[in-house]
């Protein structure tokens, strides 16, 4: 097996899959018969793909499947100067953000500088707010150390922080931080809460509902856990849309052969991109509480939303507004990450989630499993406090950090106000200002009766940027 490339070894592993009778990758004659060469030596050992526990051997996760492993080879190769038809391997595969050369957001690589190495507060290379930021956190550590365990739910200071954030980002819909969980990204929460969904067998085995298409993590956690698969097609001639009655038919058919116990929504969708409107969100909550489901909102891409027209609206405002007889009943959890937005800090394996209405006995026990884990990596969690919490008007790196979306906070109004609401207006910053303040120019020539619309929508987005960057 040794001699075998590294993609190779992968597909033998899938073939292995198929001799065992059961589902498994396509394979090749040719990989089958290396399979059955290394049979004997592999038999010596205790750990064998006979022996090898079958989930482990059922999970496939595209993302980093066979092709992504032959993309490093022909990286390698590339590197030690073989010819090909191209020079180099362009990565389209995974959403990496850095890999793919975004430049990390200063801001937050300087509050993590400052955790992991507190000499650094001394330091007149770094401003007071990344310091105060840092100061805080370092408080909230074991020793004051980031080299300490933190709280398995994560730093009380960052989720008060996160708590505030979700607060702000739904208009005031009240949050209790002891209902925020800092996770290792968000699938390291979403894996977690799926394990506390898993029990019974043959047609009691729990079912879990999920878009197809769909983000691996989740067939590939189904299958892990021994959980039974129950797919959903959204509607791709209808831009991919999540419908209720097929939501109805999966469930149906899901329920000759299993237990669906959860209903899994990707919005922003992923793949697929679909963002899901406010009447859809209601559907699927009238669905979920209908049919007794507990939700899984994946909501990663809360913030890559550009086309015009689309809005986020998170499951859990949608929750709120639909009144107390839902807010109180259905169960929710919904998901956010460093990896995704603006920041696009994978590595760091930053996240977070919001627990809603799970049973308080329920509540203990997943408590105790995460603590299994001890906690998520404390870097990660100050990412993801950077996250929910940056710099703010009025701070040392407003300007900076605005900087870092390639704009000054006039020019982004402005940008933001003609894509928004049609209305062109000029940025301060063409004129001259005082530094640290912001105008935009606009000229009056309109007819009264067209001003006060205009002055109108102004003021409209005016009100809802404030609230949305609060
Ligand atoms: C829909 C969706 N959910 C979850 C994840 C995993 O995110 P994380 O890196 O926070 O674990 C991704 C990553 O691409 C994703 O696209």
């Amino acid at each position: 097996m040794s001699g075998l490339s590294v993609a190779a070894r992968w597909m033998a592993a899938a073939g292995g899959e198929m001799l065992a009778g059961t589902r498994g990758f396509a394979t090749d004659l040719a990989t089958v018969s290396n399979l059955r060469a290394v049979a004997p030596r592999q038999n010596d050992r205790v750990l064998g793909l006979g022996t090898l526990n079958p989930r482990v051997r059922a999970t496939e996760y595209a993302v980093r499947g066979p092709i992504v492993l032959k993309a490093g080879e022909l990286e390698r190769e590339l590197r030690q100067g073989a010819q090909k038809p191209f020079t180099e391997i362009i990565k389209a595969n995974i959403g990496d953000a850095h890999a793919m050369g975004q430049q990390p957001i200063t801001f937050l690589r300087q509050v993590v500088a400052l955790c992991i190495y507190p000499e650094l507060i001394g330091s007149p290379d770094f401003p007071a707010d990344a310091k105060e930021r840092a100061q805080r956190i370092l408080q909230d550590c074991g020793g004051h150390s980031l080299g300490s365990y933190s709280a398995s739910q994560g730093l009380y200071c960052i989720r008060q922080d996160v708590a505030k954030y979700v607060e702000s980002r739904d208009g005031g819909v009240p949050v209790d931080p002891n209902n925020i969980y800092i996770t290792t990204g968000a699938s390291d929460g979403i894996m977690s809460v799926l394990k506390l969904l898993l029990t019974g067998e043959g047609r009691t085995r729990t079912g879990i509902m999920i878009p197809i298409p769909q983000y691996p993590l989740y067939s590939a956690a189904i299958s892990e856990l021994g959980a039974v698969q129950v797919n959903y097609y959204l509607d791709e001639e209808n831009a991919w849309a999540l419908d209720k009655s097929e939501l109805r038919r999966s469930l149906n058919k899901a329920r000759e052969y299993c237990y669906p116990r959860a209903l899994c929504i990707i919005n922003p969708g992923n793949p697929t991109a679909q963002v899901q409107s406010r009447k859809c969100i209601e559907d699927v909550i009238h669905f979920a509480y209908e049919q007794k489901l507990f939700l899984l909102a994946d909501e990663v891409y809360q913030e890559n939303i550009y086309a015009e027209g689309c809005k986020f609206h998170s499951f859990k405002k949608v929750l709120y507004e639909m009144g107390a007889e839902y807010f109180n009943t259905v169960e929710l959890v919904s998901f956010h990450s460093t990896s995704k937005g603006y920041t696009g800090e994978c590595g760091f394996r930053g996240g977070y989630m919001e627990v809603i209405n799970m049973d308080p006995d329920v509540k203990a026990h997943f408590e105790k499993l995460l603590s299994v884990r001890l906690c998520p990596p404390v870097p990660g969690q100050v990412a993801m406090d950077v996250v929910v919490n940056p710099p703010k008007p009025g701070e040392e790196s407003y300007k900076t950090f605005k900087m870092a979306c390639n704009m000054a906070p006039d020019m982004f109004y402005c940008m933001k106000l003609l894509e928004e609401t049609g209305i062109c207006v000029v940025p301060g910053s063409g004129f001259g200002q005082k530094e640290g303040t912001y105008h935009f120019r606009m000229t009056i020539l309109l007819s009264i009766e067209k001003l006060k619309v205009l002055l109108q929508k102004v003021k409209d987005f005016h009100t809802k940027l404030l609230q949305k960057y609060a």
